[in-house]
């Protein structure tokens, strides 16, 4: 009797150990464009990590799965996916059993035509289908058919991601999708949907998630983070209280935030400066450019004198932040004297560092109609002009960090040199220096020795 008892045991130990045992599938990710994209590309590794024993590959060519997560903010990042899809073609004619998979704001856009232009993609998801990109895979096996799901599916996509589990000291932390800004030379609205706020029960347990594995540096997430709204008891919970609460966690002892709008800057705004040491003194507050004119047509919603107002306030709040920015050049319309404006402005607020680029046109759009009479050549030629003003900036910046020091949160080995670490400064530049393996993780202090191109050397206190 008592020898059945264990067959039995054993048969279902065997059973669960059988039920337990995953197929092994290797994975090449490609991330294009935003933080977003970053985030969900993240999210799509825990996913399917959960249902396989993953692998991840450096190169296309060993993958069982590839898949692209794709941005269409500018005509070039979405024609960089079908390009680099051209180049997947001969792997999937050698390889039938190969997953191909298309996600993100291209797979949003432009949907079914996908599969004109790349007939050998089988799978179609949008930002707010990632958590089903396992069953599509599945349907796809079953079916042979190319599998499409790019629809908006409300918060669902929050509600079925896995707990966080990789061992990182920063990460991010999407705390709403879309945006109803609608500027009028921005696809993401129509992308990525209108704006959903995650509650606020979900994005403090998933910190505190975060923080019991380590996690120290936290980068709250969203188109327009500012506009954050949720309810707690009838009472609104806006931005700048999500800030405080996360403000409380412990263990997290850095709070960053992406992409704010200048019109969403609060005075609750300007108290959380004040008050919150742990949020960085590093902001960035896209302006897309210098001139009334032009930003009344980008329908950004402020004035020049406006935003200067709002950085005014906020350095007073905090007199050590750092600004970054965004630029559109060449938007339909900007006449010499509009893209002059910019420029003065971007003299005078000198943002410690900035990306600009050349406005394209996006399908459905309503710039995409405005006439525009500026040509390429010149747009380019704007577009150097502005950057070298933001090169001496964010030069005059860098190096005015040598001898000071600098807390910086120790991320990982060098992967140039062995011996040396590389970490993050609230600024978010890159620093290395010298140091024992064992700090990787935690916060220590530096002192800023030289400045390279894109990056700072430092000394170990
Ligand atoms: N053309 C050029 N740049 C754009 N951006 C957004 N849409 C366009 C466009 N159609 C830029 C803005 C934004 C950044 C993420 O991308 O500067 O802040
Ligand atoms: Fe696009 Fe404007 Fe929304 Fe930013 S605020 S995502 S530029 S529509």
């Amino acid at each position: 009797m008592k020898q059945s008892i264990i067959k039995i045991h054993r048969n279902l130990d065997i059973k669960n150990n059988f039920s337990d045992i995953k197929i092994t599938k290797k994975l090449f990710i490609r991330t294009f464009g935003c933080q977003m994209n970053e985030y969900d590309s993240e999210k799509i590794i825990d996913i399917l990590n959960q249902k396989y024993n993953l692998f991840e590959v450096k190169s296309p060519d060993e993958a069982d799965i590839i898949i692209f997560n794709t941005c269409s903010i500018r005509e070039k990042a979405q024609e960089k996916v079908f390009s680099d899809l051209g180049r997947i073609k001969p792997l999937k004619q050698k390889n039938p059993e190969l997953i191909l998979c298309v996600g993100g704001c291209v797979a949003s856009q432009e949907g079914n035509f996908i599969l004109e232009r790349a007939p050998f993609v089988d799978i179609i998801f949008g930002p707010q289908t990632i958590h089903r990109i396992y069953d599509l895979i599945q349907k796809k096996l079953q079916e042979n058919l190319p599998q499409i799901d790019i629809s908006f599916p409300e918060i669902e996509k929050f509600d079925s991601l896995p707990i966080p589990h990789r061992n990182k000291s920063s990460a991010f932390v999407s705390i709403m999708e879309g945006c109803n800004k609608y500027c009028s030379y921005c696809i993401v609205p129509y992308t990525r949907g209108i704006e959903i706020y995650r509650p606020l029960k979900d994005i403090i347990f998933e910190i505190k998630k975060l923080s019991d594995i380590g996690v120290k540096d936290i980068t709250l997430l969203g188109q327009n983070v500012n506009a954050y709204k949720t309810n707690i008891d009838n009472k609104i919970i806006d931005f700048a209280s999500l800030l405080e609460y996360v403000h409380e966690i412990n263990g997290i002892e850095r709070i960053r935030f992406m992409t704010s709008h200048p019109k969403e800057m609060t005075n609750k705004m300007l108290d959380v400066y004040k008050n919150l040491y742990k949020l960085v003194s590093f902001l960035h507050l896209p302006v897309q450019s210098g001139s009334d004119k032009i930003l009344s047509s980008m329908k950004r919603g402020y004035t020049v004198a406006e935003f200067r107002y709002v950085i005014d306030q906020l350095r007073k709040a905090r007199p050590s932040l750092a600004l970054s920015t965004d630029f559109i050049v060449g938007f339909p319309g900007e006449s010499e004297e509009d893209f002059e404006n910019t420029i003065q402005l971007a003299q005078e607020i000198k943002f410690s560092s900035a990306f600009s680029f050349i406005y394209s046109a996006r399908p459905g759009t309503p710039a995409s109609t405005f006439p525009d009479n500026v040509t390429y050549h010149e747009k380019q030629s704007r577009l150097f002009k502005l950057q070298e003003v933001i090169n001496i900036h964010s030069q005059e910046f860098a190096k005015s960090l040598i001898g000071t020091k600098q807390r910086v949160l120790a991320e990982n080995v060098s992967t140039r040199d062995e011996k040396q670490i590389f970490g993050r400064t609230e600024y978010n530049k890159i620093v290395n220096f010298t140091a024992p393996k064992s700090i990787i993780g935690t916060m220590v202090d530096v002192i800023i020795t030289n400045v390279n191109t894109n990056t700072l050397n430092a000394r170990l206190i």
